[in-house]
């Protein structure tokens, strides 16, 4: 949690950290409730997912390369909602 650049005292930080652990793609700051809801609406590829709500499509804007980190973890939210 130190490492994390929040503190865990207050709660102030800790609805920060919630905010953190719960974006699933980190580049566009999607959240897993983003996520959840597009594959509901029936996104069931990564793609799909990326169209609806920009999560996996992030570019490092300084190398120009896409990101897609975050893509397995869209997997693994598509497989469970289904
Ligand atoms: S974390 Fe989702 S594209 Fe980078």
């Amino acid at each position: 949690m130190e490492h994390a650049g929040v503190c865990t005292e207050c709660e102030g930080c800790k609805s920060e950290l919630g905010a953190i652990l719960s974006s699933v793609c980190g580049c566009k700051i999607v959240s897993l409730e983003t996520v959840v809801n597009a594959v509901r609406n029936g996104a069931d590829t990564v793609e799909k997912v990326g169209e609806m709500t920009g999560a996996g499509t992030g570019v490092d804007e300084e190398t120009g390369e896409t990101c897609g980190k975050c893509k397995g973890l869209i997997q693994n939210i598509i497989d469970l909602g289904r």
